[in-house]
């Protein structure tokens, strides 16, 4: 039995309160979802900034009747530090995932970024440290390796910041190291490596780019790659990332006061996604005979991105169960669905 198997069978036996912060969104509504099905109580806080009420919808239509009883919902704003407070009563462990992502929309609009990742995170992580919640994990990023060039990423060498969410994502971090250090309040960070999978939003000028091009090639219109396509990431299907969550959240001492990275260590090429995408669609019936537009390069996007996530298998367990090409395949009956029934509902 696998480290995942045997915690989601003691969790199922005896069941914990969880806070998962951004419910709302792509990834915190995949942990609601996954924590219901295992019969957990669950808090969710969000302020509907990018996350939706159709995805809290979506995931009471996947869960049973009784399970969807042990959610309840807080519309707030994680900048208020009463709205977390009052967020925490009873809570054991804690998903910290309210943020706001997108590199692009950082370099826009650096002061929201700031204020709802640096301020929302003190505010949690405070809160939290005073409600003696049992863990906390935190949703950290990649983009602090910055400018680092080392391949693959190990999570001690990290570069300098290309852009204000990675500064923010970064001070989480180190906001999360003093708080280990001067109050013994000992968390971890979840350094996600581009995320993908169900619920992740395809619509806005922020969009992720699997479902930015998944949209618009199940849509007709034309696919822009950043510069020539030889750009790379770890691209990390989303079951691997509530794995990781669920692990983080119920690990021993010995392995909190420390970031972990998500993601398989894989790389896979913009051009190579592309025709992954186009191959995953055409298995839904959904045929893409164009071929991609090329552009230039984006500003403060790392050219190539890489993990090495020994450390997340040595502390935590660890165990990818899924590469990229089974997530992408996975998803796409999602998006196929989505995406038609947003159609209907316009037309009608
Ligand atoms: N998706 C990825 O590939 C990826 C990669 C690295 C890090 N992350 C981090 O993971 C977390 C979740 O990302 P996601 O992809 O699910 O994004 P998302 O935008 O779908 O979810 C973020 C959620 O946080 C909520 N939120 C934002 N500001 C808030 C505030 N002030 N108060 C309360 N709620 C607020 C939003 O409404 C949204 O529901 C974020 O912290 C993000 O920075 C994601």
């Amino acid at each position: 039995m696998s480290k995942y198997e045997e915690i989601q069978e003691s969790l199922i036996k005896e069941p914990k309160v969880w806070l998962v912060t951004g419910v709302a969104g792509f990834i915190g509504s995949n942990l609601l979802e996954k924590l219901l099905k295992l019969n957990q109580k669950v808090i969710g806080l969000d302020n509907f900034a990018t996350g939706h009420q159709h995805n809290l919808n979506e995931v009471q239509g996947l869960v049973k009747e009784s399970q969807w009883q042990n959610f309840s919902f807080i519309e707030g704003d994680i900048r208020n530090y009463s709205t977390c407070e009052k967020a925490l009563e009873g809570v054991d462990y804690v998903l910290h995932q309210a943020a706001l992502g997108s590199v692009p929309r950082s370099i826009a609009d650096p002061i929201t970024s700031n204020a709802a990742n640096i301020t929302g995170f003190l505010n949690m992580l405070q809160a939290a440290k005073e409600a003696k919640v049992k863990s906390f994990t935190y949703a950290a990023s990649s983009s602090t390796y910055g400018d680092h060039p080392a391949l693959p990423k190990v999570e001690e060498n990290i570069g300098k910041p290309l852009s204000p969410y990675a500064v923010t994502k970064y001070v989480n971090e180190l906001y999360a190291g003093v708080f280990a250090k001067t109050y013994g309040f000992k968390t971890i960070g979840l350094r996600y490596f581009n995320v993908f999978g169900k619920r992740q939003d395809p619509n806005g000028a922020y969009a992720a780019v699997i479902p930015k091009w998944t949209a618009s090639m199940i849509q007709g219109e034309e696919v822009f790659i950043n510069g020539d396509g030889e750009t790379s990431r770890d691209f990390c299907f989303i079951e691997n990332t509530v794995q990781m969550n669920i692990l983080a959240a119920t690990a021993p001492e010995e392995a909190k006061d420390k970031v972990y990275n998500v993601a398989v260590g894989d790389r896979t090429t913009l051009n190579e996604l592309y025709y992954a995408i186009q191959a995953a669609l055409k298995e839904c019936d959904v045929i893409v005979t164009n071929e991609p537009s090329y552009r230039d390069f984006r500003a403060g996007d790392v050219r190539h991105s890489q993990a090495d996530v020994s450390k997340a298998k040595g502390y935590l367990g660890y165990s990818p169960e899924y590469r990229i090409l089974e997530g992408i395949s996975k998803s796409m009956p999602w998006y196929k669905s989505f995406l038609n029934l947003a159609t209907t509902s316009k037309q009608a």
